[in-house]
Formats: C-alpha cells, structure tokens, sequence
C-alpha cells in the first residue's frame, strides 16, 4: 500500500539473520523503554503532592533483589547480544569455504564488476540465488563503500586493499547498490542494481557473455591475464628459464609460503601479488635481487585481478579454480 518501507526488503540468508537480530534489539529496547516510561508515569502519579490517599511511610531506600535483578539481566542479555552480533559478523567477513567469487573495483563515480569467466558489468552485479557469494572489493582512487541494503552487508571499496565479503542471496529480484562513502561531487550517483537469478537462468546468463555485448563470448580472467602477462613481457623474465634475469617462478606460488630477504615469510595471496606487481621492492622473495620494474599506472587494477587470475591457475592447490 505505501511505498515507503520501515526496512529494505531481505533477500539474503545472512540478511534474514541480521533482521531478527535487529528485531530482537529493538524488541529489547521497547520493553525495557516501556518499564521505565510507565513506571516513571505511574509513580508521578501516585506519588503526586496532592495525593493524600498514598503511603508514605516506611519508604523503602534499598533492595538488594531489585538492585542484582537490573544489574545482573541486562549484563547476561548485553553478552547474548554480543555473542549474536559477533557470530553474524563473522558470516559476512570472515574467510569461508566454497563461494562463487566475484570483483568490484570503485571508482569516481562508478562500481565495476567482473565474474571469473570474463564477463563485465558497470553499475550492475548479476548474481545466483542460493549460493554463497565472496566479494572482493578494492577501489582504484578514493575510499568507496559497497553496499546491498537487502543483503544487509557493505564494505569499504580503499584503494590499495582488497576487502572481502560474504553473502547468500536468496530471492530473484532486482536490488539497490550503493556507494555509502561520501567520495566526491558525484557520490549520489554512484548506484546502481543487484540483478539476483535463479540458478539455471544466471548460469545461461554468464554463458551467454553477460548482457550479450561481447560476441563470441568472454575470455575467463585467467585467459585474459595470461594474454596481460604476455603483452606486459612478464614471461621474458619470469617462467623462462634461459632468461638473463633471475626471477622467480610463479608455477605452484599462489598460496604458498614465501621466503623473504630479510627474514620474513608470507603467503602469496591476492594482496602480496598486487604489491609483488606494483611495488616489486617491498618484498623481494629470498635469493632474488630487486630488479623488477614497478608496473605501477600501466596496470588497472581491473588487470591486476586478471594477472592475480592467471597466477592462481598456475598453483595446482588452486588451479582452475
Ligand atoms: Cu563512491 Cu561515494
């Protein structure tokens, strides 16, 4: 009847979590407002100066039942609470298991996607139902925040960083996407829509190429960072074993444990390799001198998940995936 909703509309699993939680809280919160409302009412009432009709003697000062029961209940909820919180908080951010990956880069004034077969959207996310979903968020200028409200989740888009999270829609429909960071004159124009369809039908969707703009269909991310890899003369150095420079080989790296010049180890994951790329000196992998150049503003970050892509096909803990 009217079109002004109290709350979004929920359309993912961790949403509807989120729901009943806020629900509970607010819940919660009317209660305990509504002792202390009417029971502030009642008593200026009964106890008003004209009222005669009240006792008033034996006033009681202290009542160490009453003192423990407001005390002790609101801490034991306070703690359900937070333990509730908390678990929801990890459904969305911490690292899960079996999800369908997809990127978002922001930037002034747009939201740039793109699935692990290659197809593109702007200003648009296509997603499956009943699927958990990772997002992997960076932006390619100023902090950006991406945001579903019926999923009930968003995450800071900053640049240099990618962010994560997790969600699983569960309704077909179409979604609002937000930009929920002011990040310049155009900010109120960064939004855009959450397309969320049925299994078979996003599945057709993603072979079809999308929205059917590429003809022939897509290339994958990894077939596009494997060509970005030839065009940039990675493979001159790296994977040549005849090379005059000694860099290092990037077959089983992804997801490793690598050792660094000054002492240090890492995992090669996402992060290490987009720095490896663009600041190459920040942490030289042991036994190699720094001698790469720095791909810094000749790669988008759009490329850097292609060739981060086309590096984790190389690792066979994770190849093809
Ligand atoms: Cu991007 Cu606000």
């Amino acid at each position: 009847m009217w079109n002004v909703p109290f709350v979004p509309p929920t359309a993912s699993k961790e949403g509807e979590d989120i729901s009943l939680l806020y629900w509970a809280i607010s819940a919660l919160a009317i209660f305990f407002g509504a002792i202390v409302l009417f029971g502030a009412i009642y008593l200026a009432v009964r106890y008003r100066a004209s009222n005669n009709d009240a006792d008033r003697s034996n006033a009681v000062d202290t009542d160490l039942r009453l003192e423990l029961s407001w005390t002790l209940i609101p801490l034991f909820l306070a703690i359900a609470i937070f333990a509730w919180a908390a678990k929801l908080y990890a459904d969305i951010y911490a690292p899960r298991q079996g999800y369908y990956e997809v990127f978002v880069i922001g930037k002034q004034w747009m939201w740039h996607c793109q699935h692990p077969n290659g197809v593109r959207e702007n200003n648009e996310l296509t997603l499956p139902a009943g699927r958990l979903v990772k997002a992997t968020i960076i932006s390619q200028d100023v902090i950006h925040a991406f945001s579903i409200p019926a999923f009930r989740v968003k995450r800071d888009a900053v640049p240099g960083r990618y962010n994560a999270m997790y969600f699983t829609p569960t309704k077909p429909g179409e979604y609002h996407l937000f930009c929920t960071e002011y990040c310049g004159t155009k900010h109120s124009e960064m939004i855009g829509r959450v397309r969320v369809l049925p299994e078979k039908e996003f599945q057709a969707w993603l072979e079809r190429g999308g929205a059917g703009v590429q003809a022939g269909g897509p290339m994958t991310l990894e077939q596009k960072g494997e060509q970005l890899f030839a065009q940039l003369a990675c493979n001159t150095c790296h994977m040549n074993p005849n090379s005059a420079v000694k860099a290092p080989d990037l077959t089983n790296l992804y997801g490793s444990k690598v050792q660094l010049a000054d002492g240090r180890t890492v995992i090669a994951d996402d992060a290490y390799i987009r720095e490896s790329i663009l600041i190459p000196g920040a942490k030289i992998h042991a036994g190699y001198q720094n001698q790469m150049p720095s791909y810094q503003g000749q790669v988008s970050e759009e490329q850097i998940i292609q060739l981060i892509a086309y590096i984790k096909s190389l690792s066979t803990a994770t190849g093809g995936k």
